[in-house]
């Protein structure tokens, strides 16, 4: 029995179990939710209310998503006097999936991002953002509706460890003097050190996750993104282990570019799923010139990084594009962009992106036609100019809709 310092359970609801590897979804499953700071606290509700909806629309009442509210941010360093209490932790792990807000990561005062404590803790070791077009929203690019990427960055591990030490440090010149007496390699005497970990486990699983996504979701491309001409033994290792695992656990299916030039001249064959690889810096210019020809990304954590957000804004920006980050199970669904505090309680932020999070929460459950009549009725409003400040100014004639309006006509256009 699970055991919460706060929290309490709701008295409806089922628990999400894994069987066999497999999520079982009842028909109304307890999902925890953060509303997280400054527009989350907006675009979650919104779109929790609009998920609602979609779900009776979809089903008629046999299902229902029974919300349990946990904390991260302002709302719980109120209630527990830190920014991640345990019980979230403990709620997320325990229910599997849930659905998150923005959290504000306080600049100064040695505090640890929320956000990669979360993913630390659940070990959500992949962050996967769809990267579509939905037609109305105003783009930097010509053909938008050739975008239709989803970008697979590891979450764990390259330099995002915080794994570096100040210039003139202790540990600093340690490790400078270890390199210079072990292995003569030298430093400058200033030079402030990070380190860049890679590993065989950490690759070959986010290379596992996105060859299995491909298969579920019919994909036929995965394109493996990395600076290995450069830095051989990290990045080139991620390339060589991401192709290992095509090859070793999923050989009947996969084949390189290679193969698919010498043996099918070209055409890929039904079933089969190609594995290329891109450097990096040719890769940010493929998806500005020829995104078509790219379907699955995976990257290392700091490219994924650059490369999500780079994607994000060929489609109209951060407040359209969903993501999650996800374990082998556990899935943490949440809109991409911050907490906005410019534009916070203004009821004027766009909610899109917190929406599209909760499709891609509901696809994940296994309910399409819910995720469908959300999709469509966010797709409808947008096309007919229902749009909220952000992206309005972007087009002529357009005058903006508030955050609460724009929720009310998506509802309005479920069908
Ligand atoms: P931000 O995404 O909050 O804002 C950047 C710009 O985009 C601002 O002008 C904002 O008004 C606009 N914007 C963002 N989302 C929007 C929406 N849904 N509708 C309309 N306009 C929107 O990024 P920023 O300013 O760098 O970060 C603010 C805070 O958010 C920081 O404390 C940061 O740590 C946190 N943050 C949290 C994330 C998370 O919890 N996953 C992700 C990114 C930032």
């Amino acid at each position: 029995m699970v055991e919460f310092d706060k929290l309490e359970l709701p008295k409806e609801g089922t628990r999400i179990t894994i069987e066999n590897g497999e999520l079982l979804v009842p028909h109304d499953p307890i999902i925890p939710f953060i509303e997280g700071d400054g527009i989350g606290r907006e675009v979650i509700n919104i779109a929790r209310h609009i998920l609602d909806e979609g779900v009776k629309k979809a089903y008629g009442g046999t299902h229902q998503i029974v919300w349990l509210e946990t904390y991260a941010g302002g709302k719980a360093k109120e209630l527990y006097g830190k920014l991640l209490p345990d019980d979230t932790i403990t709620a997320i792990a325990h229910f599997f999936v849930g659905l998150k807000g923005p959290v504000r990561t306080p600049v100064s005062g040695g505090y640890r991002s929320v956000n990669v404590q979360l993913r630390q803790s659940l070990d959500l070791y992949a962050n996967i953002r769809p990267i579509f077009h939905i037609e109305g929203v105003p783009t930097p690019i010509v053909h938008p509706e050739t975008v239709d990427l989803v970008i697979f960055r590891e979450n764990t591990e390259d330099l995002y460890g915080g794994l570096e030490w100040p210039a003139k440090s202790e540990p600093a010149k340690q490790i400078g003097n270890f390199l210079f007496q072990q292995l003569k390699v030298e430093t400058r005497i200033d030079a402030s050190l990070g380190l860049k970990v890679i590993s065989e486990y950490g690759t070959k699983r986010i290379m596992r996750k996105a060859i299995q996504y491909a298969l579920i979701h019919d994909r036929k491309r995965i394109t493996l993104v990395h600076k290995g001409n450069i830095m051989k033994f990290t990045e080139g290792a991620f390339r060589e282990w991401g192709y290992e695992v095509a090859k070793e656990e999923f050989g009947d299916i996969t084949l390189t570019e290679k193969e698919l030039e010498e043996k099918y001249n070209g055409t890929l064959p039904a079933g089969k799923i190609v594995v290329n690889d891109r450097i990096t810096d040719a890769m940010f210019q493929e998806i500005l010139l020829r995104p078509k020809n790219y379907d699955i990304l995976v990257a290392p954590n700091l490219t994924g990084d650059y490369m999500s957000d780079a994607a994000a804004a060929l489609i109209g920006g951060l407040g359209v594009a969903p993501g999650v980050n996800m374990g082998d199970h556990i899935a943490v669904f949440e809109a991409i962009h911050g907490t906005a505090p410019d534009i916070a309680g203004k009821n004027i932020a766009n909610p899109s992106s917190a929406i599209l999070s909760g499709i891609l929460m509901l696809e994940y459950l296994g309910w399409q036609k819910a995720a469908s009549t959300v999709f469509q009725a966010v797709r409808k409003t947008i096309q007919n100019g229902k749009v909220t400040a952000d992206l309005a100014r972007l087009l002529k004639g357009i005058t903006s809709v508030s955050t609460t309006e724009f929720a009310d006509r998506v509802i309005a256009n479920m069908n």
